[in-house]
């Protein structure tokens, strides 16, 4: 544990307000969430500020589509982005919106700033006008012929084949508001002369603590191009704030935006009586720290650290810039399904097999990440719930129903705990670093020697010599103590699960950084609950249809996939869906309240399953224990009145003593697939 709290400010890039947040949004908060929760978790003090990206001309244009005020628009996805974001345990301690009044005042102040001192120049320009709607039109929002290579039909910028233009120049333009060609038109327009601020510029990159290496290359790039004045103003009509003393004329949305970073800091402030200016001020201790996406990072690396310069803030302590999402290896497409917006994946899937499959993918530096749905499935089933939490259910039952749920007073052998309790330094620096893929591999091994030690012990067995009972209480106590420690590091990952683990844990304060160094003894636990079910890939296929339909209608999440199950067929392909797995019964016993009910506790070969099976009329649970059965190891979680059945267990027979299970060989083992 760091001894020095530090004081630190955290940012994400701020989502515009005429959108859906979507999932490859979603690599950028979960990246910086986790951070922001692991340095909370480390005991500093980390305040984490966002806000909505309001101003600008699609947003004054997607309100006049939808015949609704720019504010109404605003305001109605500011509420859509906040209850995404909350759902996904995004945890920001203020979220604003640029189109407040905190940010017109520091907009209007860096402005002034920067003109006093003589960093904004005033120029007439050319540019396209579109004399029916009566207003300039930005570069997207004119369509023509490529001058370079005649590709038709794209934007007034750059063509699909990577040639860049000025839309003055594209062939047979017309503005995509009218739909006529657009004229050309003389306008007065106020720039920021970066060129000012190159020698300050090449220091602060130079310092090699400001941004990432691969960025530093790219900055290289730029200056080697030149820096280039910056034009900040629009002209009327358009959504934002007025400049002053400038009628007619507007900051252009890219000034205001990363000053709502100021904006929505000072909000909180506000609201919480800290000293704004204690991280602000030049010189100041506090850290302050951006995450953006590559596609951002000139305006974030120049033009806004120039702007705090030149307007008497400090600057960043670094800009964290991270790749952009794939998924299953190409471009989010809507046509395929996989341009997945938040709310429809949240119906479909827990959120923290997202936060925890980007985790395991992000490093510190600027790569693009790949979404690969089977990976996914695979691979959160295979970490989370067949390494993870399988620790916790397989020792939780014993300590349970044998210890009234209490634990051994002393740990079992202190050489296996030690690494556990040890490993909390590396994983950490693997965090801070943002290396969280590293951070996932050390959790997963750990996971691993945890799952070997129980699966050596084999407290089922053990259980059924009376000699070796303090042994189980012994071995499972170890596990549960290996559980709580991997949980304590990953819970800035799955703080979902987390929450649910500490609650089975039953301690007084919530997990911290260095727990681990304590473990938990002679203490009492909860009984397990299930804390998270395996993924279903039909989940999956599921969401990925609802996306690639949502230009027409988002089905009902749950909907069934044939209307009338009882009457309809199933093909083959039906059929060979189901996982047919030989398990394992370590026990058996009687449901209380439950007429025909087992509860029954399977081995799937490392992994242990809870199920509920109506057998009792025909078998005694003592003897079931040690046989092998024939599970249906991919039915959905089922919640009963007892509990959650977590799969079937296959037998037939018209009732009574006369239901008999399906038979496998006593040599079969554990988890193994049956044809
Ligand atoms: N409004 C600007 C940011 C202003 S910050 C002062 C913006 N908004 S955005 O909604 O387009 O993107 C918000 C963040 O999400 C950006 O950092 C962007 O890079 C990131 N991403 C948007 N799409 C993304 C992917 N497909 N993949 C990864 N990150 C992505 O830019």
């Amino acid at each position: 544990m760091a001894t020095k709290q530090r004081r630190i400010l955290v940012t994400s890039a701020l989502p515009y307000a005429n959108g859906s947040i979507h999932l490859g949004h979603l690599v950028e908060y979960v990246q910086t969430d986790i951070w922001v929760r692991f340095q909370k978790t480390r005991g500093h003090d980390c305040t984490y500020v966002c806000a909505d990206d309001a101003h600008g001309t699609p947003i004054m244009l997607k309100a006049m589509q939808d015949n609704v005020t720019p504010q109404e628009l605003i305001d109605a996805t500011g509420e859509e982005h906040r209850r995404d974001f909350a759902d996904f345990h995004v945890q920001f301690d203020n979220y604003h919106t640029t189109h407040s009044e905190e940010n017109r005042y520091f907009a209007e102040l860096i402005y002034t700033r920067l003109r006093d001192a003589g960093h904004i120049a005033v120029r007439t320009i050319r540019q396209a006008f579109d004399d029916q709607a009566g207003m300039f039109l930005p570069d997207r929002f004119i369509r023509g012929t490529c001058p370079h290579c005649g590709l038709e039909d794209q934007y007034g910028d750059s063509c699909d084949n990577g040639h860049t233009y000025s839309p003055l120049e594209l062939r047979d333009p017309i503005s995509v508001i009218s739909g006529r060609p657009p004229v050309e038109k003389e306008s007065e327009h106020y720039f920021f002369k970066l060129g000012d601020f190159e020698d300050w510029l090449h220091g602060w990159i130079d310092s090699g603590e400001h941004v990432q290496p691969e960025i530093a290359n790219k900055l290289k790039e730029w200056f080697k191009a030149g820096l280039q004045d910056w034009d900040i103003s629009r002209d009327a009509p358009y959504w934002g704030f007025e400049i002053p003393d400038v009628k007619g004329k507007y900051f252009y949305v890219w000034l205001d935006a990363p000053i709502g970073y100021l904006a929505s800091f000072r909000q909180y402030c506000d609201r919480q009586g800290l000293d704004f200016d204690a991280y602000w001020k030049p010189g100041s201790d506090a850290e302050v720290y951006h995450f953006i996406g590559k596609d951002i990072a000139y305006f974030h690396t120049l033009f806004w650290p120039a702007m705090l310069h030149g307007g008497g803030f400090r600057t960043p302590t670094a800009v964290y810039v991270h790749g952009f999402l794939t998924v299953n290896g190409t471009k989010m497409s809507k046509s395929r399904g996989t341009f997945i917006n938040a709310r429809t994946y949240l119906q479909y899937l827990h959120p923290d097999y997202l936060r925890y499959y980007y985790a395991a993918k992000l490093g510190p530096g600027v790569d693009d990440i790949d979404l690969n749905l089977d990976d996914f499935v695979a691979r959160v089933n295979s970490d989370l719930v067949g390494k993870l939490v399988n620790i916790a259910s397989r020792c939780a039952g014993f300590i349970g129903k044998n210890f009234s749920g209490e634990l051994a007073t002393a740990i079992d052998d202190p050489t296996i705990y030690q690494p556990f309790a040890d490993a909390g330094e590396s994983i950490a620096q693997a965090y801070e670093t943002r290396d969280f893929g590293r951070a996932a591999r050390e959790i997963m091994a750990l996971a691993d020697r945890a799952n070997q030690y129980i699966n050596e012990r084999q407290p089922w067995v053990l259980i059924k010599q009376p000699e070796q009972t303090a042994q189980v209480q012994q071995v499972c106590s170890l596990g549960i103590n290996m559980f709580r420690a991997l949980i304590t590091y990953l819970k800035p990952v799955i703080p979902a699960t987390a929450e649910l683990a500490e609650a089975f844990l039953n301690e007084n304060a919530p997990l911290r950084w260095d727990s681990p160094a304590q473990p938990l003894l002679g203490h009492c636990i909860e009984r397990f609950k299930p804390l998270l079910t395996r993924i279903e890939s039909s989940n999956v296929e599921r969401m990925v249809e609802a996306s690639r339909e949502s230009l027409q209608a988002t089905p009902e999440p749950n909907s069934p996939l044939v209307a009338d199950p009882i009457n309809a067929q199933i093909g083959y392909e039906d059929f060979a869906k189901m996982d047919l797995r030989v398990a394992l019964v370590s026990d058996a016993e009687l449901v209380d309240g439950a007429d025909k009910l087992l509860r029954i506790t399977l081995d799937l070969g490392g992994e242990t399953r809870n199920v509920f099976a109506g057998i009792k009329s025909a078998y005694d649970p003592a003897k079931l224990v040690g046989r092998h059965v024939v599970v249906v190891a991919n039915l959905a979680p089922r919640k009963m009145r007892f509990g959650i059945s977590e799969g079937m267990v296959l037998a037939a027979g018209p009732g009574g003593t006369d239901i008999f299970l399906l038979g496998v060989d006593q040599g079969a083992t554990p988890g193994m697939r049956v044809k």
